[in-house]
Order: C-alpha cells, then structure tokens, then sequence
C-alpha cells in the first residue's frame, strides 16, 4: 500500500520549527587481526556508535545553473520540468501522454516505512526530509552556443513535437550566458557551436563566471545555488606535481594562465571559490587534486562524475547480482552506438578516452567481494566501444553480452540490448543531483563523543548512486553495486528522522 505523507514518533527524534533532531544507534563491527593460540585470525565484533542528525528544514528557493545548458540533457531537463510545472499533456500516436518524473529516484520512487495489518506500506522518497520542489527551481546557465532554449529544444530532437510547441512560449527568452570554450579540451567537431565564449585569461574566464554566479543569485533572488556540469566531455587533464597538485599550486597555475587547466575545472574553481555546490555529470577529471584539496578547506560540496543512466548502471546491477548468486563473470563487452552531439564529441580518441576510463572501473567492487571466484589481482575483460551512427540520434543504443563461469565448468552468457533514449533517462539523474546535493548541505550530525555538529565531507560520496565513476574522499572505499548505493543514501534520509535502516530481514513475519 502506498501512503503520501507519515510522521515519526519516537524518543530519538524531536521536530523544532526550524530543525529535525535525530539520535541514532550504528550498528556496525570493528575487525582486529590477531595472533591466537600461534595463528593469526579475524576477530569480528560487533559495535554500536551513537550518531546525532540536525537538519535544516528550511527549504530554500534553489537556482540551478548548468553548463551547457542548451545541450540536449540542459535543454530536456529544464523544459520537462517546466511541463511538469504547468502541468502539460500532448498527444501523441500512442494517445495523450501527461508530464511525469519517471526515472526520478526523488520524484518518483517509494520507501517502505513498516507494515500495517500484514501490508506492506511505501512513501515517496522525497517524503523522507524536507527536499526542494522541482517546480520551484530557478534554472540558468553557460553555453558556449547562443541558441535560445526553445530552438536548443528542437534540435534536440528529443521531446515530442506537440510537447515542444506547448513548451516554446516559456523557452524562447532563455538564452545560455557565454561560456568557456578552450578547442584542446573538447573535439574539434564542436568549434561550430562555439559562438558564445568568455573571452581573456584563464583567470579572467573564472572571474567572469564567479560574476554570473553573484548575478544570477542577485537577479532572480534565489536563497542557494547548485551548478551542475552537463556540457560536453573533456580530455583528461595531465595531473602534474606543481602544476595542479596542490591547491596553492593550482592557483599559481591560474594566475600564470597555464593553458592545461580545463574548462571544467575553472567553472568548478569558481563554485568552490563561491561556495556553491559543483557536481560534474561528464567523466573528465575537472576536480585534480588541488581542487579537490581546494573544495575540502572551503567545505564546499564537489561531487561527481559522469551520469550513471544507461548500459552502466544496468552493469552495477547484473554484475553486483552475477557475483552475488556466486557466477564468475569473465568477459563482459560493451558497444554503444549513438546520434546525438555528445556522440559526435566522444568519437574524438582523447574525449571516448575519458567516457572508457570512467565506465571500466564500474564492476571493481563486485570482483574484489569474492575471493571464492576470483584469484588475487584476476579480473573479467571487460572493453567499452562507442560509436558515432548520426541517423539513431538522442536514442543510444547500448549491447551488452557477459560471459560467466557457472557450475561444473558450464558457460553462461547473456545478451542484453538497450534502448536507452539518452536524455530522457540522463535529466531526472540531473534534478535528483541538484536536489540531493542542495539536501546534503542541511545536513549536520555529530559522532558519540563529539561536541559540535558537522556536514558531510565535502566530497559528496551520498551521490553515487547518481554517477558511473563516484568521486569519494581521499581513503574511503568506492561502493559501485547499485543496490547498496540506494540503501546507503535512503538509510542515512532514515536515520536522519530516527528510523532504522532497511535490513529487508521482515522477521515480523518469520
Ligand atoms: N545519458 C546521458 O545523456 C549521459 C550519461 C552520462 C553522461 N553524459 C554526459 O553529459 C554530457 C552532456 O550530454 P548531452 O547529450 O546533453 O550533450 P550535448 O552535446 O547535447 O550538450 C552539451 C552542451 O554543452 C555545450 N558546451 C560544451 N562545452 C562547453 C563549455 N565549456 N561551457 C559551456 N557549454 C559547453 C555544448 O554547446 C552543448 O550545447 C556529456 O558529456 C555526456 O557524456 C550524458
């Protein structure tokens, strides 16, 4: 059964005007190696951590500001919400299709809070803490190429004609500030589009966006801001000791107007300088080192990289459930075919580059959790084609086959073909970023022992759910396996209002 809303009562959790307080009991273990009687053993035991939660409930009015807003994710994303706004329905061949958040892990997914009577009973995840409406979001942003939203809509090619011509109207003024454009970080095959760039030094290109920033808040009278990197793939960035390093060195490099610092990497300078949350959706390595070390003694949030909306995000489950049921995945081969811009830009060596490092670690995890099928340093193959057809435009095409180990010698292999209509699944991954990542800022907690309340680490590891290649802080395990990301980020909305994790043990009915 589903219910809308729900209440918890409970000695650990208090409601304040303005906060909700929350104590809550971690359970958890702590491993020691010993040597007992001659031989060294794991000792497991079990321990409990008090927590304390405080969070804000005050929900502010959000600016979000993309970069490359008038891309096909930027334009899909900003137009769907306004049709969900006003409420729009268009006809299509298949009949009247109304505006939804389906593929909103926020908007439109449920949680089970308990049983009533031998029933099941689910809310919507964003019933969990107070989140942001999407309705009520200010969106903005940079494009390197001046089309209004309304035109950048249609090129897309992505929402049905009697949806884009409800929608122009409320498109037509929106046009994207200029962006920065540096041809030796993307594909040459963009420098068409570039006709709307921030022109001068490095420096003066991260100054220019830091204004837009302070502009944007001051125009339309948002309370915070997230910005959100939807712009095309970069190359990888030469990660050099005293070059971008270090934060210090970072910044000297800026100053100089070294030519090796990304476009990426300055708009998220700027957000970091600005203390305005930065999450990078593409799989380029815009947060180096020094902006990473730069984001931690701001606190603040980075998070990131690389959507995880298509054939990844189907591998972080298949895998996750191949080794779990004890198969030994050994060869896993991926191709992709697709017809949009960003394929267009990926067909460039140094920029698929990117997009193959940022979807070859995905199954890392899962192999390392099982040394009953896999030897120390063994690892499946596992290759990632992409290929640039024009004529399949937006809609990609993802074919998977993975090939297992089964039992007695036996072979097992399946095929998987994907369909994956890139934006449209890549957009409601966009708003969930923004709104979880604007959450994660209200957040506060404090260990047992602890005097003063504290945010999450700035590096945003809450978001990986989200992303192909999760960025996470420096020493801290990178969890890939979908199902214990959903479960790390709905159990922490849990504790923060008292509730125990989902342990799915039901023992209520054993
Ligand atoms: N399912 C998905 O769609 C998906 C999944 C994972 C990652 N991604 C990544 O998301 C990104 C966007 O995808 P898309 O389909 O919207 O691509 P797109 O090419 O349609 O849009 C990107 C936009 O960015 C603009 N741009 C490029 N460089 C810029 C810069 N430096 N500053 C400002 N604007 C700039 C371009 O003009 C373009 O309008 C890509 O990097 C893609 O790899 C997409």
């Amino acid at each position: 059964m589903f219910v809308e809303s729900f209440r918890v009562e409970s000695p650990n959790v208090s409601y304040s005007e303005e906060f909700i307080a929350s104590t809550y009991k971690y359970e958890t273990t702590e491993l020691v190696h010993e040597k007992r009687d001659g031989k060294y053993e794991w000792i497991v035991k079990p321990k409990a951590v008090k927590y304390d939660f405080l969070t804000d409930r005050k929900v502010p009015k959000l600016g979000v500001m993309l970069v490359g807003w008038g891309g096909n994710n930027g334009s899909t994303l900003t137009a769907s919400v306004i049709a969900n706004r006003e409420g729009i329905s268009w006809v299509t061949k298949d009949g009247v299709q109304r505006a939804n958040y389906y593929g909103s892990l926020t908007q439109a997914s449920t949680c089970r809070i308990g049983s009533f009577q031998g029933e099941e009973i689910y809310v919507p995840f964003k019933s969990l803490l107070p989140m942001v409406e999407p309705d009520d979001i200010v969106f903005g942003g940079w494009d390197i190429n001046n089309m209004s939203l309304a035109d950048a809509m249609e090129r897309a090619r992505v929402l049905d004609v009697d949806l884009q011509r409800q929608l122009r109207p409320y498109l037509e003024k929106s046009v994207p500030l200029p962006g920065i454009f540096d041809p030796d970080f993307i594909a040459a095959n963009q420098g068409a589009r570039a006709n709307n760039t921030i022109k001068g030094t490095k420096k003066e290109q991260m100054s220019k966006i830091v204004q837009d920033i302070r502009d944007f808040k001051m125009q339309t009278k948002v309370e915070k801001m997230v910005v959100l990197w939807t712009a095309n793939t970069e190359r990888y960035s030469d990660v050099i000791v005293g070059f971008n390093d270090t934060t210090e060195n970072l910044l000297a490099s800026l100053e100089r107007g070294e030519s090796e610092i990304s476009p990426s990497t300055l708009y998220a300078l700027a957000c970091v300088q600005e203390k305005v949350p930065f999450i990078n959706g593409s799989p380029q390595n815009t947060f180096v080192p020094g902006l990473i070390e730069y984001a931690i003694s701001q606190n603040s949030l980075i998070g990131g990289d690389d959507f995880k909306s298509g054939q990844t995000k189907i591998k972080s489950v298949l895998v996750d459930f191949l080794v779990g049921a004890g198969i030994k995945p050994t060869s896993i081969v991926s191709y992709n075919h697709l017809g949009n811009n960003d394929g267009m830009n990926l067909s460039a060596p140094q920029t698929f580059r990117s997009k193959e490092i940022s979807k070859s670690n995905v199954v890392d995890d899962m192999v390392s959790s099982n040394g009953i099928l896999y030897g120390p340093g063994e690892h499946p193959d596992h290759v990632v084609v992409i290929k640039y057809v024009p004529y399949v435009g937006d809609s990609k095409r993802a074919m998977d086959e993975y090939t297992s180990e089964i039992f007695m010698g036996g072979r097992n292999t399946i095929v998987l073909h994907n369909t994956c209509e890139d934006s449209l699944l890549a957009a409601p991954l966009i708003l969930d970023l923004v709104l979880l990542g604007e959450l994660c800022t209200r957040i506060q907690f404090k260990k047992g022992g602890e005097e003063k309340y504290h945010s999450f680490h700035p590096v945003a590891a809450l978001l990986s759910y989200l992303t192909k290649a999760p960025l996470v802080p420096p020493g801290t395990p990178v969890i890939n396996a979908l199902s214990k990301q959903r479960a790390c980020l709905e159990n922490i909305l849990r504790a923060c209002i008292g509730l125990a994790p989902e342990s799915n043990m039901l023992l209520e009915y054993k």
